[in-house]
């Protein structure tokens, strides 16, 4: 099976398999480097790690009209539910087999709250098994230690915060490429604010020597991997 990944810029992601289009934290309106509007998605699931408007972004207003299912934690899946969209609520630790493959959602250090203030459970990141293909996207966390379980698993692209200020910068990224060992890691969370500007290829070529068997993917927003 083929699996196109499509960068959003910041933490949105389009990943198109041979029978879903998901879209990851759609942060598009208001998102400087969005390639794309949110009219202009068309998912069968929308995946959202947390509640910040960041991540959250467009989530209720593309399910709604395209009538695609949020996967997102209980807190998080409940109150799409309220605003009238069609979820499915996982949490930490927990999987779930769709017609897409397995999502399983992941510890993340992070908080969340949704934009009102009101709570919305805790952060999470996620592995996706697409046929063969195993995908952990970390979502906006810290580096952890539980990274190296994470990485027992066989992860073939990891997805990593590499901004800093709000998630890991750079240097806790290329230590986290070492417990994880991807074979494929495509930094994100960057360069979308002068807050988190960061330079990709430095790190890509600090991964290089610290990680040689993992190969750094640097994606301009729109652009696709295909694996
Ligand atoms: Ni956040
Ligand atoms: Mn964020």
């Amino acid at each position: 099976m083929t699996v196109k990944l499509t960068w959003y810029g910041h933490a949105g992601w389009k990943i198109d398999t041979a029978k879903s289009t998901l879209l990851i934290d759609p942060f598009l309106s208001g998102n400087p480097v969005a390639p794309v509007t949110p009219d202009q998605v068309k998912p069968d699931y929308i995946l959202v790690s947390h509640g910040h408007g960041d991540h959250l972004g467009d989530t209720v207003n593309i399910a709604k009209r395209a009538g695609a299912t949020v996967l997102s934690n209980f807190e998080i899946a409940k109150y799409c539910e309220g605003q009238g969209c069609k979820v499915h609520p996982l949490h930490i630790g927990g999987s779930h087999e769709f017609p897409f493959g397995r999502l399983k959602l992941t510890i993340a250090h992070h908080g969340s709250s949704f934009p009102d203030g009101r709570y919305a459970g805790n952060p999470a990141g996620f592995i996706l098994t697409l046929g063969k293909i195993k995908i952990y996207d970390a979502a906006d966390t810290g580096l952890f230690y539980d990274m190296k379980l994470i990485g027992e698993e066989g992860i073939d692209i990891a997805l990593l915060p590499i901004g800093d200020n709000f998630t890991m910068g750079p240097d806790d990224a290329v230590r986290a490429a070492k417990l994880i060992k991807p074979k494929v890691l495509i930094p994100m969370h960057y360069n979308t604010f002068d807050l988190i500007s960061q330079d990709p290829k430095s790190f890509a070529s600090r991964v290089k020597r610290a990680v040689p068997k993992t190969k750094v993917v640097v994606l301009k927003p729109g652009e696709s991997f295909v694996v």
